[in-house]
C-alpha cells in the first residue's frame, strides 16, 4: 500500500448543492471537491501521493502537453449499490489500459494497484457526489499528462497523474433513445502504427471537426471507418459498436491496432456469449450492415462505451443515404439491463467484475 495524504477541501459544496445537481447531473459538467494526483519525475518515479481540493492547475506554458499531446487518460465510473456501498467496475482493465497507451505515448508505468488507490481515496473522500438514479453514476476520470517546460520534441522527465470525478447521466442526454451516427467519408480516427488503440486526447482532438458535420446533419456521433478498407467499419468517436443478427450473432470489429479495446465491448461479449449466443469479432463492411437491414437480418445495431452504456442506434446517415435500424431490439435491452443490474448489483457478479470503493 502506498500513502495517500488527504487533504480535504476547506470549503466542500454544500449537501443541498450536490442534491441538487445529482437531480439531473447531466455527463462532464459538475466536479466533485477533491482530485487524486501524483508527480513523477524521471529521477524520483511516482512520489506524492495526495488527494487535494479539486481546483485549477498551475503548468508552465512551455509545458508539453500543451504542444505534443503527450497525454493518456481513462473512463471508469463508480456505482452506488442499494445498501449505500461504492463498487466500480473491472479497474484492472483500465489499469491496464492506461499502462497500454502510456508505453504508446512515451509516458511512464503506473502500478495497478497505486492505480487503483488513487479511485479508492478520490471516492473516500466525495462519496457522496455517487448519484443512484437509473443509468447514473459518478464518472471517474484518471489521466496523464507531461508537465516538463522544455521545446524539444522528446519524451518529458516530468509528468503529472491525475484522477477527477464528475456526476453522470446519459451521456446523449435525456432519457435513452435510439441515436443517430453520421458516417465519416472524409476523415478517418487512425490508421495501421498511428495512436488508435491509445486513449489519448489527440485521437479526440481529430474526430471533433467530423462530429462537427456530424452534428450539421441532425447525428449524434460519427462511424469512422477502416482507413485501409474504406468500407469496413472501425468504431464511433467514443464507442464500440456491435450488430446483432436474427440468427443469435453479434457481429463487432476486429481488434486490428487501430480501434480503442473497450472494456464494454469485452464485457458485452461475456454476457452475450453466456447468453448462447455467437460472437463474431472480424471485417465488417457498410453492405453487409446496409444489406443485413434490408433483408431482415440484421435486427438491432447499438453503440457501448464506460460513458455511452449501451445505447441503441436508430439511423445510420451515409451522405444521402440513411440506414434505419430498429429501436431498441430485445437483446440491446436484455444486455444492458444485465450489464447495468451487475454494475449496480442488482444482478450477481458471477465474472467477478466489480472492485469495492468505498
Ligand atoms: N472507443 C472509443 C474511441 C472510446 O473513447 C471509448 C470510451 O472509452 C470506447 C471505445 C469504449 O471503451 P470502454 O468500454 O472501455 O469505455
Ligand atoms: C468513456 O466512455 O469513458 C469515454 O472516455 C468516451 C468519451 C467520449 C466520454
Amino acid at each position: 500500500m502506498t500513502d495517500f495524504t488527504v487533504e480535504a477541501h476547506h470549503n466542500p459544496t454544500s449537501a443541498e448543492r450536490i442534491a441538487q445537481i445529482l437531480q439531473d447531473p447531466g455527463f462532464g459538467t459538475h466536479f466533485t471537491d477533491h482530485t487524486a494526483v501524483i508527480d513523477w519525475t524521471a529521477e524520483a518515479g511516482w512520489h506524492n501521493h495526495r488527494v487535494e481540493a479539486y481546483g485549477p492547475i498551475s503548468m508552465d506554458p512551455a509545458a508539453a502537453v500543451l504542444h505534443y499531446a503527450q497525454e493518456v487518460f481513462e473512463g471508469m465510473k463508480a456505482y452506488r449499490h442499494d445498501d449505500g456501498s461504492i463498487y466500480t467496475f473491472r479497474p484492472h482493465a483500465n489499469a491496464a489500459r492506461m499502462n497500454r497507451s502510456a508505453q504508446r505515448m512515451a509516458l511512464p508505468q503506473l502500478d495497478e494497484q497505486v492505480f487503483i488507490q488513487s479511485l479508492e481515496q478520490l471516492v473516500a473522500a466525495d462519496k457522496q457526489w455517487v448519484p443512484d438514479g437509473e443509468g447514473e453514476a459518478l464518472y471517474l476520470r484518471p489521466f496523464m499528462f507531461a508537465t516538463e517546460a522544455f521545446l524539444g520534441v522528446r519524451p518529458a522527465k516530468e509528468i503529472s497523474y491525475r484522477v477527477i470525478a464528475s456526476p453522470a447521466g446519459n451521456y446523449f442526454g435525456g432519457e435513452l433513445k435510439p441515436v443517430r451516427i453520421w458516417v465519416s467519408r472524409e476523415f478517418n480516427r487512425s490508421a495501421p502504427g498511428g495512436t488508435g488503440a491509445a486513449k489519448t486526447g489527440g485521437n479526440y482532438a481529430g474526430s471533433l471537426l467530423p462530429q462537427q458535420q456530424a452534428a450539421e446533419q441532425g447525428c449524434d456521433q460519427v462511424l469512422f471507418l477502416d482507413p485501409l478498407h474504406d468500407n469496413a467499419i472501425e468504431e464511433l468517436g467514443g464507442m464500440n459498436v456491435f450488430l446483432v443478427t436474427n440468427d443469435g450473432r453479434l457481429l463487432t470489429p476486429a481488434l486490428t491496432g487501430t480501434i480503442l479495446e473497450g472494456i464494454t465491448r469485452s464485457s458485452v461479449i461475456q454476457l452475450a456469449q453466456d447468453r448462447g449466443l455467437t460472437v463474431e469479432e472480424r471485417r465488417i463492411t457498410l453492405q453487409e450492415w446496409e444489406r443485413g437491414v434490408d433483408e431482415g437480418t440484421i435486427t438491432e445495431v447499438f453503440a457501448c462505451g464506460t460513458a455511452a452504456v449501451i445505447t441503441p442506434i436508430g439511423e445510420l446517415v451515409d451522405g444521402e443515404k440513411t440506414i434505419a435500424s430498429t429501436g431498441t431490439g430485445e437483446v440491446t435491452q436484455a444486455i444492458r439491463d444485465e450489464l447495468l443490474g451487475i454494475q449496480t448489483g442488482t444482478v450477481e457478479d458471477r465474472h467477478g467484475w466489480l472492485h469495492r470503493l468505498a
